[in-house]
């Protein structure tokens, strides 16, 4: 057996190879999606840390593994302190351990804020893929408008979507005016700031909620009336009765209705689960069809087996490219 070496790689060389190659990143979270469909992972529930002095933070770790196409298992561990963006910081940073399947042993520690982030967003676009038809929006809207919004634009932009118009809402008016000027190409579409929230959900025919709202926040059905596409990242935007009506789709349905969801609420609510359609998988396989005369919300918990999944992907293009620092005598004593 090869003595276990172990392998650091910074944000640097992830943001390179994630940012290269946005489309292979899609691909890598569809196959992980497909995996887990196909009872090929195993993602036990994440464990959430919190503090007395801190309510509004936490630390959550995502273990999972991944058995096929290469057996790998892992952890993130990714923390989300809000009050961070008042600082200039991003809310959440986390570190993803990969675990040899031959021995157990960690072999590498990776940034993991961006992998999180990518696997969010490519998720989200091969979502919006499926559920609106074709890589087109007339308007995009955005609510909440941070580091998640702008990954998720990026991850649509970049894989050759389509977009007309970009409608975008944020509480603190200014993340929302920044995310124009930063992160908009104003060449390739129009872009807006709107006066709230309910003029971009009730006109945008593909809205992302990527807010850090703790409870619903949004309730008056009139507002799905044309039946649009939402990718409800932030998972706890939409009032019970909003979801309870829509074509849902999610990850996993176990874990989408945990931590207080609004899906999970909608099901303490109504003692059945029978609103939730399907996963993503089942629509990629074929085994459950889109309903498009009502509005299809996306509510994707977040697994982490496409942490592991990804994660693996940029490990091997970094050691391919030489871009990983092993840490010499990281395992020391390997005599028993
Ligand atoms: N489902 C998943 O797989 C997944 C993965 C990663 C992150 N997330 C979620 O995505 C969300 C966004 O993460 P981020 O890192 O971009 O956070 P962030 O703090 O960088 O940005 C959030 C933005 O939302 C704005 N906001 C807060 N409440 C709002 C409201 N009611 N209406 C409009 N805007 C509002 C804030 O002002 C802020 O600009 C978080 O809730 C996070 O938990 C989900």
């Amino acid at each position: 057996m090869k003595a276990p070496s172990f392998t650091v790689i910074p944000g640097e060389v992830i943001h390179r190879l994630i940012h290269d190659n946005l489309a292979g990143c899609v691909d890598v979270i569809r196959t992980a999606y497909l995996a887990h469909d196909r009872k090929q992972t195993v993602n036990p529930a994440s464990v959430f840390l919190r503090f007395h002095d801190k309510p509004n933070a936490r630390i959550i770790a995502l273990p999972a593994h991944v058995a096929a196409p290469v057996p790998i298992s892992g952890l993130k561990w990714i923390a989300s302190f809000p009050d961070n963006v008042k600082a200039g910081l991003p809310r959440a940073s986390a570190a993803l351990i990969l675990n040899s399947h031959e021995h157990g042993y960690p072999f590498a520690c990776l940034e993991a804020s961006i992998i999180s982030a990518a696997r969010t967003a490519a998720s989200a676009a091969l979502a919006a893929r499926v559920l609106v038809g074709r890589p087109s929006a007339g308007t995009l809207g955005i609510i909440g408008t941070g580091l998640i919004a702008r990954y998720v634009y990026q991850f649509l932009a970049g894989t050759g979507w389509e977009i007309g118009r970009i409608l975008l809402y944020d509480t603190d008016r200014a993340m929302a005016e920044r995310f124009a000027s930063r992160w908009c190409d104003p060449t390739r579409c129009k872009v807006e700031i709107a006066p709230d929230l309910a003029s971009v959900l009730g006109t945008c025919d593909v809205t992302l909620f990527a807010t850090v709202a703790p409870t619903p926040h949004v309730d008056d059905p009139r507002l799905l009336a044309h039946h649009p596409v939402v990718l409800h990242l932030s998972l706890r935007d939409l009032s019970p009765r909003l979801v309870r009506d829509a074509f849902n789709v999610v990850d996993d349905v176990d874990h989408a209705l945990s931590a207080g969801t609004s899906l999970q609420l909608a099901e303490q609510e109504t003692g059945t689960r029978s609103f939730v359609a399907g996963s993503l998988a089942a629509i990629l396989d074929g085994r459950c069809q889109v309903d498009h005369t009502r509005a299809r919300i996306f509510s994707p918990f977040g697994l982490g087996v496409l942490d592991v999944a990804l994660g693996k992907w940029v490990y091997d293009r970094a050691i391919d490219h030489n871009l990983g620092h092993v840490v010499p005598n990281f395992f020391f004593e390997l005599e028993r």
